[in-house]
């Protein structure tokens, strides 16, 4: 069985999926959610799923990445995670941090990538007049949003959408994808 650790900024719907669907016959099961915002909504939600969960405020950090992802760790190591998914994780992870992950970090980038890396992707989609938008589990690694592609989902752009619309039909696949390429990822029979 292996062991799934998920990191998150906010509302967490992504990461509700995740562990939803890691029950029965799954290859893995949820060990940690961490935030790096006390306040994330999704923390309350992973721990009345009865999740282990942890914060740790990156604020008082400054621009002290390593410092900050030096006590992220330390909650890591307790859980021993297999595999660590990023799940609306909005800060930016130092090489060393990814080393540590290296082949078994994945994460969901609301594009198609390789277009649209970091941040405003939906309103790039349509300013670029893209007929098409979508989501994408890739793996992680040290180039921003460069890691192996393992799944995408495609939605039509509909005339006079806005980003907020782009946005909310791109989370339902979202939400599909990203439990199916987990499962794959974790089956010990393909890995
Ligand atoms: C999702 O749309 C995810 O793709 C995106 O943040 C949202 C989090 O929603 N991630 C990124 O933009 C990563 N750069 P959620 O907290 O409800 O899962």
């Amino acid at each position: 069985m292996k062991r799934v650790a998920i990191l998150i900024s906010g509302g967490g719907s992504n990461m509700v999926r995740l562990l939803e669907s890691m029950t029965g016959d799954h290859p893995a099961r949820p060990v940690l959610v961490a935030s790096n915002d006390p306040q994330a909504g999704g923390l309350t939600k992973a721990a009345a799923m009865g999740v282990p969960v942890a914060a740790v405020d990156h604020r008082p950090f400054g621009k002290d990445r390593a410092g900050f992802e030096a006590q992220l760790l330390e909650h890591l190591d307790a859980a021993r995670p297999d595999i660590l998914c990023l799940a609306g994780f909005m800060r930016i992870l130092t090489p060393d941090f990814i080393r540590r992950f290296e082949g078994r970090m994945l994460n969901i980038h609301p594009s198609l990538l390789p277009k649209y890396k970091g941040l405003h992707t939906h309103a790039r989609a349509l300013e670029a007049g893209d007929a098409e938008a979508g989501c994408t589990v890739h793996e992680v690694t040290a180039e921003l949003d460069s890691g192996a592609i393992l799944g995408q989902a495609r939605v039509p752009i509909q005339a006079g959408d806005t980003p907020d619309d782009l946005a909310a039909r791109v989370l339902v696949e979202e939400h599909r994808l990203y439990p199916e390429v987990l499962r794959r990822f974790a089956d010990p029979a393909l890995t």
